[in-house]
């Protein structure tokens, strides 16, 4: 009789997600049975276990990125909004943010109780810096930009406009995990970096997040709300220390299933990132391109994340023959058949029209929220043009090199003839 509460049928369900045949899956318990094992695994709290996974992958994946601290959580939105929060971005305040970002950044400013306020990109697909400086009101107190498809924004110059206007800079590096800009880790360069584990991100966890800080201050904080305020601080039970540290939070903790996958992942992020870039380097080599199209110019072509290879046509008309023509991916649908893409600002009616969970319609009309933008899906004509002549070539890390020269070879082909 089993003693522990998680024991070999958990295991076994757990196995099965990674579809484990149902002989090798019969013989594994068999044996782990035969050894009547009472597994010791009846510590899934992460604050409990002495060999918390959770805490073993924070250690490692700080060490990995070069950052002081990396608190793991529940999802890259999660990360966002316990770095809103930490930061002490609240009612009355406003965050610049890019136009064309996942729907999550916004949505975390929003349930942080703050303004967003949405500016365009440039070429690089990320915030556009001048945009940004353009949109600082005194009631600015923080920029977030977005790491967009694993391509960095151009950090050195964000970060100094946001020191210039004493701004605090959240990133958003959901998208980018492993990727870089002048040799410094993408999530590493602002105040908070926030990554996403979703299962679709460079590494992931099916769901998990970590925010990424070197302020002992601001990771108290971070750690305080995303575990309900029960506050690990490092007593416990003790009183408040000084004013900022007590408050309430949520739970986003990470589970110990999911930070035990990504850890296994971490180990694998060097060779995804450096095999990713290897590979854009050959389709790129063997892709010449015809008039009308070019390689999208990156903030930092060294730092790239490199899943993604993209180009920008002259005018969106080629850019949507070639996506119809299914020979580059790209947002035509979004465009020409209507499609709702929660990447792009003009498509959040949430935001757009101001749509809220109560009928006070909180942060919108808080009385400590002035001069709140008018949100139009015209507004961004920039992005929404850049948007349009965007295409996309998905590069896995997987391509042999033959597959890497074929693909480039049969897009350039495809379109010289679009
Ligand atoms: C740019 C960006 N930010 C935030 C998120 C939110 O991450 P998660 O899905 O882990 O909540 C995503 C996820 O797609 C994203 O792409």
């Amino acid at each position: 009789m089993q003693k522990c509460k998680y024991g070999i049928d958990e295991l076994m369900e757990v196995m099965d997600v990674f579809n484990v045949p149902a002989p090798a899956a019969a013989q594994i318990r068999a044996i782990l049975s035969a050894q009547n094992p009472e597994p010791n695994a009846g510590v899934f709290f992460r604050y409990y276990n002495p060999r918390s996974k959770t805490e073993e992958f924070e250690r490692c994946f700080a060490a990995h990125l070069g950052s002081r601290h990396a608190l793991a959580v529940n999802s890259g939105t999660s990360a966002l909004i316990a770095s809103l929060v930490a930061a002490g971005v609240g009612p009355g305040d406003e965050v610049i943010l890019p136009a064309y970002t996942f729907f999550a950044s916004v949505s975390a400013v929003v349930v942080a109780k703050a303004i967003p306020v949405i500016v365009d990109i440039d070429e690089s697909l990320t915030l556009s810096p001048q945009a940004f400086e353009k949109a600082i009101t005194p009631r600015t107190k923080a920029v977030l930009p977005v790491h967009m498809l694993g391509l960095p924004a151009r950090m050195d110059v964000i970060v100094d406009i946001a020191r210039k206007h004493n701004l605090l800079v959240i990133e958003d590096a959901a998208q980018a995990c492993g990727g870089s800009y002048q040799g410094k880790y993408l999530g590493t360069w602002g105040d908070f970096g926030c990554i996403s584990l979703d299962a679709y991100k460079v590494i992931g966890a099916g769901e998990g997040g970590v925010v990424l800080t070197d302020s002992d201050w601001y990771c108290m904080r971070a750690q305080s709300y995303h575990d309900t305020a029960a506050c690990w601080r490092p007593d416990r039970f003790g009183k408040e220390r000084q004013p900022g540290e007590l408050f309430c939070g949520e739970n986003y903790r990470m589970s110990e299933l999911a930070s035990a996958v990504a850890l296994a992942q971490l180990r694998k992020l060097d060779w995804i990132i450096s095999s990713c870039r290897r590979n854009c380097s050959l389709i790129r080599a063997n892709c010449p391109l015809p008039a009308g199209v070019k390689w999208l110019e990156c903030a930092d072509p060294d730092g790239i994340c490199g899943y993604t290879l993209p180009l920008l046509f002259a005018d969106k008309e080629f850019s949507f023959r070639a996506q119809n023509a299914k020979i580059v991916g790209g947002n035509a649908g979004d465009a020409t058949r209507g499609v709702r893409n929660w990447h792009m600002a003009w498509h959040w009616e949430h935001i757009l029209e101001q749509k809220t969970a109560t009928a006070e319609g909180c942060p919108f009309q808080c009385p400590l929220a002035n001069a709140v933008p008018r949100y139009h899906a015209d507004s961004w004509q920039q992005s929404r043009d850049i948007i349009h002549r965007m295409g996309t070539i998905s590069v896995s890390p997987h391509l042999t090199a033959d597959e890497c020269k074929d693909l480039g070879a049969k897009i350039s082909a495809g379109l010289a003839h679009c």
